[in-house]
Protein backbone atom coordinates (compact mmCIF):
# COMPACT_ATOMS: atom_id res chain seq x y z
CA UNK A 1 0.00 0.00 0.00
CA UNK A 2 1.02 3.35 -0.29
CA UNK A 3 3.16 5.27 1.87
CA UNK A 4 4.36 2.19 3.89
CA UNK A 5 8.10 2.23 5.18
CA UNK A 6 10.40 -0.54 2.78
CA UNK A 7 12.06 -2.69 5.31
CA UNK A 8 15.58 -3.85 4.64
CA UNK A 9 14.92 -7.29 2.74
CA UNK A 10 11.96 -5.08 0.69
CA UNK A 11 9.02 -6.40 2.09
CA UNK A 12 6.91 -3.58 3.41
CA UNK A 13 6.36 -4.02 7.24
CA UNK A 14 3.24 -5.41 8.68
CA UNK A 15 1.36 -3.06 10.38
CA UNK A 16 0.22 -5.17 13.23
CA UNK A 17 -2.55 -4.16 15.85
CA UNK A 18 -2.53 -5.82 19.11
CA UNK A 19 -6.25 -5.88 20.92
CA UNK A 20 -5.77 -6.62 25.06
CA UNK A 21 -7.75 -6.81 27.71
CA UNK A 22 -5.67 -7.29 30.83
CA UNK A 23 -1.68 -7.14 31.72
CA UNK A 24 -0.90 -7.28 28.53
CA UNK A 25 2.55 -10.23 28.95
CA UNK A 26 1.39 -11.14 25.79
CA UNK A 27 1.95 -7.90 24.10
CA UNK A 28 5.23 -7.44 26.08
CA UNK A 29 6.58 -10.19 24.51
CA UNK A 30 5.26 -9.08 21.20
CA UNK A 31 7.30 -5.32 21.44
CA UNK A 32 9.83 -7.26 22.89
CA UNK A 33 10.25 -9.52 19.97
CA UNK A 34 9.91 -6.47 17.87
CA UNK A 35 12.84 -4.65 19.83
CA UNK A 36 15.08 -7.69 19.93
CA UNK A 37 14.71 -8.72 16.22
CA UNK A 38 12.88 -11.73 16.80
CA UNK A 39 9.69 -10.20 15.26
CA UNK A 40 11.34 -8.73 11.69
CA UNK A 41 9.56 -6.69 8.92
CA UNK A 42 6.70 -5.72 12.14
CA UNK A 43 5.67 -2.56 12.92
CA UNK A 44 3.32 -2.08 15.90
CA UNK A 45 0.71 0.71 14.87
CA UNK A 46 -2.14 0.24 17.65
CA UNK A 47 -3.04 -1.18 21.01
CA UNK A 48 -6.82 -1.62 21.28
CA UNK A 49 -8.47 -2.61 24.68
CA UNK A 50 -12.01 -2.87 26.22
CA UNK A 51 -10.27 -2.28 29.54
CA UNK A 52 -9.61 1.63 30.71
CA UNK A 53 -7.39 0.13 33.43
CA UNK A 54 -5.52 -2.86 31.14
CA UNK A 55 -2.02 -2.77 32.26
CA UNK A 56 -1.73 -3.53 28.63
CA UNK A 57 -2.29 0.20 27.96
CA UNK A 58 0.15 1.01 30.03
CA UNK A 59 2.56 -0.81 28.40
CA UNK A 60 1.76 0.58 25.26
CA UNK A 61 1.86 4.16 26.09
CA UNK A 62 5.76 2.85 27.94
CA UNK A 63 6.89 2.08 24.54
CA UNK A 64 5.28 5.05 22.41
CA UNK A 65 2.62 2.52 20.83
CA UNK A 66 -0.59 5.07 20.65
CA UNK A 67 -3.22 3.30 22.52
CA UNK A 68 -7.35 3.65 22.32
CA UNK A 69 -9.97 1.85 24.45
CA UNK A 70 -13.41 1.19 23.27
CA UNK A 71 -15.62 -0.43 25.67
CA UNK A 72 -18.96 -1.82 25.16
CA UNK A 73 -19.85 -0.10 28.66
CA UNK A 74 -19.49 2.82 26.82
CA UNK A 75 -22.28 2.47 23.86
CA UNK A 76 -26.15 2.49 24.23
CA UNK A 77 -25.99 -1.11 22.33
CA UNK A 78 -23.64 -3.96 21.40
CA UNK A 79 -24.29 -3.48 17.68
CA UNK A 80 -23.25 0.52 18.37
CA UNK A 81 -19.84 -1.02 19.75
CA UNK A 82 -19.17 -3.44 17.03
CA UNK A 83 -19.65 -0.23 14.69
CA UNK A 84 -17.30 1.92 16.74
CA UNK A 85 -14.63 -1.30 17.42
CA UNK A 86 -14.48 -1.96 13.57
CA UNK A 87 -14.31 2.08 12.71
CA UNK A 88 -11.17 1.99 15.97
CA UNK A 89 -9.59 -1.05 14.14
CA UNK A 90 -9.73 -0.08 10.67
CA UNK A 91 -8.26 3.38 11.16
CA UNK A 92 -4.88 2.30 12.25
CA UNK A 93 -4.69 0.64 8.65
CA UNK A 94 -3.70 -3.07 9.98
CA UNK A 95 -2.38 -6.20 7.55
CA UNK A 96 -2.53 -7.94 10.75
CA UNK A 97 -4.81 -7.76 14.25
CA UNK A 98 -3.93 -9.99 17.05
CA UNK A 99 -6.02 -10.87 20.29
CA UNK A 100 -3.17 -11.04 22.96
CA UNK A 101 -5.62 -11.89 25.67
CA UNK A 102 -8.67 -10.31 24.40
CA UNK A 103 -11.83 -10.99 25.96
CA UNK A 104 -14.46 -9.45 23.93
CA UNK A 105 -16.46 -11.25 21.29
CA UNK A 106 -15.21 -10.27 17.95
CA UNK A 107 -18.22 -8.54 15.76
CA UNK A 108 -18.93 -10.79 12.63
CA UNK A 109 -18.43 -7.87 10.19
CA UNK A 110 -15.08 -7.23 11.73
CA UNK A 111 -14.20 -11.46 11.09
CA UNK A 112 -15.18 -11.26 7.47
CA UNK A 113 -13.33 -8.22 6.89
CA UNK A 114 -9.91 -9.40 8.75
CA UNK A 115 -10.14 -13.46 7.83
CA UNK A 116 -7.41 -15.04 7.85
CA UNK A 117 -5.47 -11.84 8.87
CA UNK A 118 -6.30 -11.83 12.44
CA UNK A 119 -4.94 -14.25 14.89
CA UNK A 120 -5.68 -15.36 18.68
CA UNK A 121 -3.18 -16.66 21.03
CA UNK A 122 -5.26 -19.56 23.33
CA UNK A 123 -3.80 -20.97 26.54
CA UNK A 124 -4.60 -24.51 25.54
CA UNK A 125 -3.49 -27.70 22.93
CA UNK A 126 -6.28 -26.90 20.63
CA UNK A 127 -8.76 -28.70 20.17
CA UNK A 128 -8.48 -29.37 23.84
CA UNK A 129 -10.42 -26.93 27.11
CA UNK A 130 -11.75 -24.48 24.40
CA UNK A 131 -14.25 -22.82 22.90
CA UNK A 132 -17.32 -21.22 25.10
CA UNK A 133 -16.43 -20.61 28.70
CA UNK A 134 -12.69 -21.46 28.22
CA UNK A 135 -10.60 -18.02 29.02
CA UNK A 136 -8.03 -17.50 31.18
CA UNK A 137 -7.34 -19.57 34.78
CA UNK A 138 -10.50 -21.52 33.97
CA UNK A 139 -8.71 -23.48 30.64
CA UNK A 140 -5.75 -24.78 33.45
CA UNK A 141 -8.53 -25.47 36.11
CA UNK A 142 -9.65 -28.06 33.63
CA UNK A 143 -6.87 -29.42 32.55
CA UNK A 144 -5.58 -30.54 36.17
CA UNK A 145 -9.10 -31.73 37.17
CA UNK A 146 -8.70 -34.09 33.96
CA UNK A 147 -5.89 -35.11 34.72
CA UNK A 148 -3.44 -34.26 31.67
CA UNK A 149 0.43 -34.68 31.65
CA UNK A 150 0.67 -31.92 28.82
CA UNK A 151 -0.81 -28.61 28.18
CA UNK A 152 0.21 -25.52 26.08
CA UNK A 153 -0.58 -22.78 23.52
CA UNK A 154 -2.02 -22.40 20.60
CA UNK A 155 -1.79 -19.63 17.95
CA UNK A 156 -4.61 -19.54 15.09
CA UNK A 157 -6.51 -17.42 12.94
CA UNK A 158 -9.90 -16.40 13.87
CA UNK A 159 -12.93 -17.30 12.48
CA UNK A 160 -16.83 -17.09 13.30
CA UNK A 161 -16.85 -19.81 16.11
CA UNK A 162 -15.04 -20.12 19.22
CA UNK A 163 -11.11 -20.60 18.69
CA UNK A 164 -11.84 -22.93 15.89
CA UNK A 165 -9.84 -21.60 13.09
CA UNK A 166 -7.18 -22.89 11.47
CA UNK A 167 -4.12 -23.59 13.70
CA UNK A 168 -1.16 -22.01 12.93
CA UNK A 169 1.75 -23.30 15.86
CA UNK A 170 1.33 -25.20 18.99
CA UNK A 171 3.82 -25.47 21.96
CA UNK A 172 3.50 -28.28 24.55
CA UNK A 173 4.35 -27.96 27.98
CA UNK A 174 5.06 -30.64 30.94
CA UNK A 175 2.13 -30.56 33.82
CA UNK A 176 3.65 -30.63 37.17
CA UNK A 177 2.54 -33.12 40.17
CA UNK A 178 1.99 -29.76 42.32
CA UNK A 179 0.95 -27.30 40.08
CA UNK A 180 -1.90 -24.91 40.75
CA UNK A 181 -3.70 -23.21 37.97
CA UNK A 182 -1.74 -20.35 38.89
CA UNK A 183 1.42 -21.75 38.57
CA UNK A 184 0.89 -24.04 35.40
CA UNK A 185 -0.83 -20.51 33.88
CA UNK A 186 2.33 -18.74 34.63
CA UNK A 187 4.62 -21.73 32.79
CA UNK A 188 2.36 -21.89 29.74
CA UNK A 189 2.75 -18.21 29.28
CA UNK A 190 6.57 -18.41 30.25
CA UNK A 191 7.09 -21.32 28.23
CA UNK A 192 4.81 -21.02 25.65
CA UNK A 193 2.67 -18.10 24.66
CA UNK A 194 5.71 -15.44 24.85
CA UNK A 195 7.26 -18.10 22.54
CA UNK A 196 4.54 -19.00 19.93
CA UNK A 197 2.65 -15.43 19.61
CA UNK A 198 5.72 -13.51 18.80
CA UNK A 199 7.23 -16.57 16.04
CA UNK A 200 3.47 -16.26 14.07
CA UNK A 201 3.68 -12.66 13.65
CA UNK A 202 6.51 -13.31 12.67
CA UNK A 203 6.08 -15.78 9.74
CA UNK A 204 3.43 -14.11 8.86
CA UNK A 205 5.02 -10.90 8.24
CA UNK A 206 7.37 -13.05 5.93
CA UNK A 207 4.64 -14.34 3.92
CA UNK A 208 5.50 -17.72 5.29
CA UNK A 209 2.24 -18.88 6.43
CA UNK A 210 -0.74 -20.21 3.69
CA UNK A 211 -3.95 -21.13 4.91
CA UNK A 212 -5.65 -24.13 3.07
CA UNK A 213 -9.04 -24.98 4.15
CA UNK A 214 -9.07 -25.21 8.02
CA UNK A 215 -5.21 -25.95 7.99
CA UNK A 216 -2.89 -23.78 7.65
CA UNK A 217 0.77 -24.76 5.83
CA UNK A 218 4.15 -22.90 7.30
CA UNK A 219 6.53 -22.09 4.06
CA UNK A 220 10.24 -23.02 4.85
C1 LIG B 1 -3.89 -15.16 29.98
O1 LIG B 1 -4.81 -16.05 30.60
C2 LIG B 1 -3.32 -15.84 28.76
O2 LIG B 1 -3.17 -17.23 28.99
C3 LIG B 1 -4.36 -15.59 27.72
O3 LIG B 1 -4.88 -14.28 28.02
C4 LIG B 1 -4.70 -14.01 29.42
C5 LIG B 1 -4.07 -12.66 29.66
O4 LIG B 1 -2.84 -12.58 29.06
N1 LIG B 1 -3.80 -15.65 26.41
P1 LIG B 1 -2.01 -11.18 29.01
O5 LIG B 1 -1.07 -11.20 30.17
O6 LIG B 1 -3.01 -10.05 29.11
O7 LIG B 1 -1.31 -11.22 27.70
Amino acid sequence: MLGRDASENGREKLRAVVMVSGGGTNLQAIIDGVKDGTITNTELVGVISNNRNAYALKRAEENGIPGLCVSPKDYETRAVFNEKLLEAVDGFQPDLVVLAGYLVVIPPEMIARYRNRMINIHPSLIPSFCGKGYYGLKVHEAALARGVKVVGATVHFVDEGTDTGPIILQKAVEVEQEDTPEVLQRRVMEQAEWKILPKAIDLIANGKVQVEENRTVILP
